[in-house]
């Protein structure tokens, strides 16, 4: 089927839901100029994931840590929300049941309008205390030395979930009832390998939604999804989402 055609009848789904659940990965904000992990390009081809995102890592060398989450944060402060964030933003704001699972930590749907997103992997602007749980929020900086929980005094540690670890339970449950719940649900820009965010597209296809998958290459998502988009997500995003359009 030609990706016009294909677009339509994901679109049709899209209007037609009275749930929709999408799954956002790094692919998402690509186009915003935000390295992905995996791909040519990727984050984890120039940097080892044992060296900087593993509790063993920052038991090691806590300043190291600290300053690579520093550089992702500037990288990140360096770029906007595209297309695709913004589709998404304004499609929740129809009011139709929608909810916004991301493994992203790079804030750009918040800061495209979406609210309530579940942040599945945690989020580059905050620091938690491993002693007592405080969170505190980050503004953009370079590394001038590690945060200090405000109510213990301890060092603090990025907010991000890192190998090895468990996802906040929270953010998993809502994700979980959003995937048994949805009548259609997209994923978007994700290599779809890493658990458990990845067995949110085939849990959802089980219980009867339709998966639509964007993406520019193949995933496991592709052997089952009902429909397959390989475009670009801020192009093929606001062609998925806008309700303005009379044809994609
Ligand atoms: P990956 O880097 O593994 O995958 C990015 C996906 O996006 C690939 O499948 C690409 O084909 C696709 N892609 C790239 N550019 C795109 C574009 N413009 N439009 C659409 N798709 C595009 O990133 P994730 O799947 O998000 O975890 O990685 C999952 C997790 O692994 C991350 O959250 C991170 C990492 O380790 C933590 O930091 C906890």
């Amino acid at each position: 089927m030609p990706v016009n055609e294909r677009i339509r009848a994901a679109r049709e789904w899209i209007e037609r839901a009275g749930s929709i659940t999408v799954l956002t990965g790094a692919g998402v904000s690509a186009e915003s100029g935000v390295p992905t992990f995996r791909g040519a390009e990727g984050l984890w081809k120039k940097h080892r994931p044992e060296d900087l995102a593993t509790p063993e890592a920052f038991a090691r060398n806590r300043a190291l840590v600290w300053e690579w989450y520093r550089w992702r944060q500037e990288l990140v402060s360096g770029t906007e929300p595209n297309a695709a964030h913004y589709a998404l933003a304004a499609h929740a704001a129809r009011g139709v049941a929608f909810t916004l699972i991301t493994q992203n930590v790079d804030g750009h749907h918040e800061r495209a309008g979406s609210r309530d997103v579940v942040e599945l992997h945690g989020n580059l602007f905050r620091a938690r205390c491993p002693g007592d749980g405080t969170l505190a929020s980050l503004s953009a900086g370079p590394f001038t030395g590690i945060p200090v929980c405000p109510s213990c005094g301890g060092a603090m540690r990025p907010d991000i979930v890192w190998f090895g670890e468990s996802l906040p339970e929270a953010a998993l449950h809502r994700a979980l009832l959003a995937a048994e719940s949805a009548e259609v649900f997209v994923v978007v820009g994700t290599s779809a390998v890493v658990q458990p965010a990845a067995s949110l597209p085939g849990i959802a296809s089980s219980r009867g939604a339709k998966v639509i998958e964007v993406n520019l290459e193949e995933t496991p998502v592709s052997e089952f999804a009902d429909c397959v988009v390989r475009g670009t997500a801020a192009e093929t995003l606001p062609r998925l989402f806008s309700m303005e359009e009379g044809s994609p």
